[in-house]
């Protein structure tokens, strides 16, 4: 945060909710990071916080191996929030008593206010809270007072108002907790003395400038996908150095029906952006010709990507810069996460391993949402900002089998049709991904009194946080109807139209 707008650290003790409460502070329009909790406190007061939250955690603060912050964070002067974990951990930290009784809560509790708090100004005095603790504290330290109860806690809040120190045994970062994010804004706005000026204009403003000190005079290259990620990072870019920047759309010719073009359009046409648009469709059919496992496609897609983005790059004389559209979610999970390989991702826009380019990764700090909203208010399109995430290989692995012009002629119609009936029946935003697959297979229908032997066509159409796990969405029957129809009905070579019904895990989004 050392150079970033002035904000709050939230300090990472592994609760599912960490993540969730630098969110909620940021919807509070202000600044947040999620940082570990052992992030030494030198490291910490150079970030200059204005605020400090600890986070829950799944452990005790009792076991011995138990994490804590070093002490000396208490005594900053900088105000802290401890949620959960990190309200017994302060406690704990100051003298006072933690202990696993029977008094664990699961769910929403009734919370009763019992004294004057900076953190309930303005609130009920009664409300539900959402608790998930086995420890409770049983003593505050010396100098703390209990300002909050539930029916069988004694201490569901407590604080040191002289040393800046707050506690809350409740998540306030859940929905589920009424209040919550005013509970939030009372500790970020009254306690902190912040204000909410973390807006889309700040972060743009924000984000300008500190492209201008990177780059200087320098040259820029972006890689397009036709994704929002891609286009907010450049756009950003191109706001910071103009004409430095070049982007490279490379279309493979596995875009959904219209999308080259309207990147084009966009782009080009509308904000002026200098773009090279490389139709490449022919030399990546051609190189997946009797290509048909998943890998292998993912594979060639890759490869020929990179060799044609070099290739574009390189006529472009010394570039010394690559934007990328690397998000706050990547930056957070990179390295932690210890998946094992299901798909090998290959990520059009992405970065060819071997070139040297210093990165320039304006949404390093923003999650997708946010990036959104930058988007929107840059002037991006409804459909840039709001567009499903399309995986880089494109309908090359949602054709099943050999990907041929035919094969995806049919496909890219079928998809189109789905999409504008997903859309027009008001599904679009309510789905993470909708889109046709067409298998490798064919089956005996007839039309107009003759036989026909064609291809079904799978709608696919998915709800989802992250991609992470799934659920095939319970699209209206009336709509599913007008969506077979069409497509039986305008797409040659089609014949039947069915529905996946699999969530992720145990299948994946994807058919490949
Ligand atoms: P799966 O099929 O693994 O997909 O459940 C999870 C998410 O990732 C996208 N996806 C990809 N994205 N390159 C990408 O850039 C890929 O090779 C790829 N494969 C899957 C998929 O669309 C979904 O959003």
């Amino acid at each position: 945060m050392d150079d970033t707008p002035r904000g709050v650290l939230v300090l990472d003790f592994g609760g599912q909710y960490a993540q969730l409460i630098a969110r909620r502070v940021r919807e509070c329009r202000v600044y947040s990071e999620l940082i570990p909790y052992d992030t030494p406190v030198e490291e910490i007061r150079a970030k200059r916080p204005a605020g400090l939250i600890l986070s829950g955690g799944p452990r005790s603060v009792n076991e011995p191996d138990a994490p804590v912050v070093d002490p000396a964070l208490l005594s900053l002067g900088i105000p802290v929030l401890g949620i959960c974990y990190g309200l017994q951990l302060l406690a704990k930290l100051r003298g006072g008593t933690v202990a696993r009784t029977e008094l664990a809560e699961y769910g929403g509790r009734p919370l009763a206010v019992t004294e004057e708090s900076l953190l309930f100004t303005g609130l009920p005095k009664e409300m539900t809270c959402w608790m998930s603790h086995a420890d409770s504290v049983l003593e505050v330290p010396a100098g703390f007072k209990v300002t909050a109860r539930s029916p069988h806690l004694p201490v569901a809040a407590m604080e040191c108002v002289a040393e800046g120190l707050y506690g809350v045994q409740f998540h306030p970062e859940v929905k589920h907790t009424e209040q919550g994010q005013e509970i939030l804004k009372n500790f970020l706005y009254n306690v902190c003395d912040l204000a909410p000026t973390w807006t889309p204009v700040s972060i743009i403003e924000d984000a300008v400038e500190r492209i201008r000190a990177q780059v200087g005079q320098e040259r820029v290259i972006c890689g397009l996908s036709g994704g929002v990620d891609s286009a907010v990072a450049a756009l950003l870019t191109y706001k910071a150095v103009g004409d430095q920047l070049t982007c490279i759309f490379v279309d493979h010719g596995l875009m959904r029906k219209g999308e080259g073009q309207e990147v084009e359009d966009t782009f080009r046409r509308h904000f002026h952006v200098p773009l090279v648009h490389v139709q490449a469709q022919e030399r990546f059919l051609s190189r997946l010709v009797g290509v048909v496992d998943p890998e292998q496609k993912r594979k060639v897609i890759g490869e020929e990507f990179i060799r044609t983005f070099e290739e574009e790059a390189g006529r472009l004389g010394k570039v010394s810069f690559l934007v990328q559209g690397t998000l706050y979610s990547d930056v957070i999970e990179s390295g932690t996460r210890q998946a094992a390989k299901i798909k090998s991702h290959h990520n059009v826009g992405g970065l060819p391993e071997d070139m040297e380019f210093e990165l320039v990764e304006p949404l390093r700090m923003l999650f997708k949402d946010e990036v959104r909203v930058v988007g929107e208010e840059l002037g991006l399109p409804e459909n840039i900002v709001w567009r499903q995430p399309f995986p880089g290989p494109g309908l090359a692995i949602r054709i099943i089998g050999e990907v041929t012009e035919e094969r995806l002629r049919i496909l890219r119609e079928a998809d189109a049709i789905l999409l504008e009936e997903v859309r027009r029946g008001g599904w679009y935003r309510r789905l993470w991904q909708s889109f046709a697959v067409l298998p490798a297979i064919r089956s005996v229908g007839v039309m107009g009194d003759e036989r026909t032997y064609a291809y079904p066509v799978v709608i696919r159409a998915v709800t989802s946080d992250d991609a992470m796990t799934a659920d095939w969405a319970r699209l209206p029957h009336d709509l599913l109807e007008r969506i077979s129809q069409r497509i039986i009905n305008e797409v040659p070579g089609v014949n039947r139209v069915v529905l996946d019904i699999s969530s992720k895990p145990p299948s994946t989004i994807e058919w490949e």
